[in-house]
């Protein structure tokens, strides 16, 4: 937002990290994002939640961008939200009359019906701090930007959606996404043609549904191309070749169908459940929602299969999982398939070696036992089997024979992402397993 053109500023009650972004630290590792901050100097600032009370004086639009983590019955936890719309609502008691309300956009991704909720608790807060009636409008304004290229989706989205009830709240968001929407900021980053984003209005209730529906239906995707990988393996067919057929479908799409071990991070796991416990909360049966969670556990398991097909017992032996975050370009390790994997390996006996570019230190702190590197290398060393958990770079670029000369018999490579050259590693004498890769039958 500061970006194209707007004044902003964040507040965070964590104040070591606003102390850090003011001295142009990111928090967590986001190719791109840094550059970015520094690009907006002079329109960006950050501040500590005590300012609250003068933002929501002196701001048009305010969003809420806080966790919403998964529960223990897989609803969303809405405590965080709850606390940001009650202190809004005291703030808002406290402040001079307004000439415009102050626009509420909830960004955070909460249950159908929530948008209503906070705009209760607001009125909650007004009421407690002894308030007369306060103008505020509420929208939602999910997001759709993916980790890893956080700064590529948020300037050139596939679509922004705008759900609300109001009409004041509909011009705000409109001008403030105008710069994006018509593709009028200055950028050096793409040298695509401009073409408009849809700009997609709807009421609150399904713009946040879009937001469950969109990632449910994702999840699904891979689950179903990982089911399809399966039944490869049995019929001896290639699952790359059979994703690259079908993808070239138009109303199929060749995104999001790579095989492998599974989906995971700290969206589709945790909405994937909080759709299904919405779905319970109705009293109605999700059979298709609640396959993809199942195939996806599955695949973790998968894994460990492959492991023992060709090691038999895991006891003592040396495991290197390559790529510890949920996927390329993070350090995030909320629901990384990692985590599962090394659980498991760990109560069998394993010994474990992970090696992550950017997340090893943090993984140390997560996993007990794991020997925490940053060198693929290292982690190969005296390795019986490596499994390819995370697409990085490095990993992708390993050195089949380099691999082999470090690593212990029977030297077994589990691709979970089907991202490595099948053949070169056999022929410098590694035992490939990929996914859905029907020639591993022999
Ligand atoms: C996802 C959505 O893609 C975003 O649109 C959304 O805004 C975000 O969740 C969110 O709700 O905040 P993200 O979790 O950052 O974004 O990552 P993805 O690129 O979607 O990957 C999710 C998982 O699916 C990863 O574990 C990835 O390895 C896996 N994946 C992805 C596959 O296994 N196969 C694929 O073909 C694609």
């Amino acid at each position: 937002m500061a970006y194209v053109g707007h004044t902003v500023t964040c507040l965070d009650n964590n104040q070591e990290r606003v102390a850090g972004l003011r001295e142009g630290r990111v928090p967590f590792y986001e190719p791109g994002l840094k550059e970015l901050i520094v690009r907006s100097a002079g329109r960006l600032h950050f501040a500590g939640s005590e300012r609250l009370a003068e933002a929501v004086r002196e701001v048009d639009v305010l969003f809420v961008a806080v966790g919403t983590p998964q529960g223990g019955d897989g609803s969303a936890d809405l405590s965080n939200v709850a606390d940001v719309a009650r202190a809004m609502g005291c703030a808002l008691a406290g402040s001079p009359p307004r000439e415009f309300p102050l626009v509420v956009v909830n960004k955070s991704t909460v249950p159908v019906g929530s948008a209503y909720y906070v705009s209760t608790l607001i009125n909650d807060g007004i009421d407690d701090a002894g308030g007369e009636d306060a103008k505020f409008r509420v929208a939602s304004n999910p997001e759709f930007l993916r980790e890893g290229s956080a700064v590529h989706d948020s300037l050139f989205p596939d679509r922004v959606v705008v759900g609300t009830d109001s009409r004041e709240a509909l011009d705000a968001l409109r001008t403030l996404y105008t710069p994006i929407v018509e593709q009028s900021f200055p950028t050096e980053w793409d040298p695509r043609p401009k073409v408009a984003v849809p700009f997609v209005t709807t009421d609150l209730a399904s713009a946040e549904m879009i937001k469950y529906a969109a990632n449910a239906f994702l999840a699904t995707k891979i689950s179903f191309i990982n089911e399809v990988a399966n039944l490869c393996e049995l019929v001896g067919a290639d699952v790359s070749e059979v994703a690259y057929g079908v993808g070239l479908d138009d109303r199929v799409g060749s995104r999001f169908l790579s095989a492998g071990l599974g989906w995971g991070g700290s969206c589709f796991p945790k909405d994937v459940a909080a759709l299904r416990a919405t779905a319970r909360k109705y009293e109605y049966e999700t059979p298709l929602l609640d396959a993809a969670a199942a195939v996806n556990e599955r695949q973790r398991r998968r894994v460990i299969h492959k492991l023992q097909q060709d090691l038999h017992s895991l006891e003592g032996k040396r495991v290197a999982l390559l790529g510890l975050s949920f996927k390329p370009n993070t350090d995030d390790l909320r629901g990384a398939p990692s985590l599962t994997i090394a659980g498991a390996l760990n109560s069998l006996g394993a010994r474990i070696v992970g090696y992550d570019p950017v997340a090893a230190k943090a993984a140390a702190k997560l996993v007990p036992d794991i020997q925490a590197v940053l060198d693929p290398y290292e982690a190969l060393e005296g390795a019986h089997a490596a499994v390819v958990v995370t697409e990085w770079e490095e990993v992708r670029g390993l050195d089949p024979l380099k691999a082999a000369s470090l690593m212990r018999d029977p030297k077994l490579i589990v691709d979970g992402r089907n991202a490595l050259d099948a053949a070169a590693l056999r022929e410098a004498g590694l035992l490939y397993r990929g996914f859905g890769r029907g020639y591993d039958k022999g």
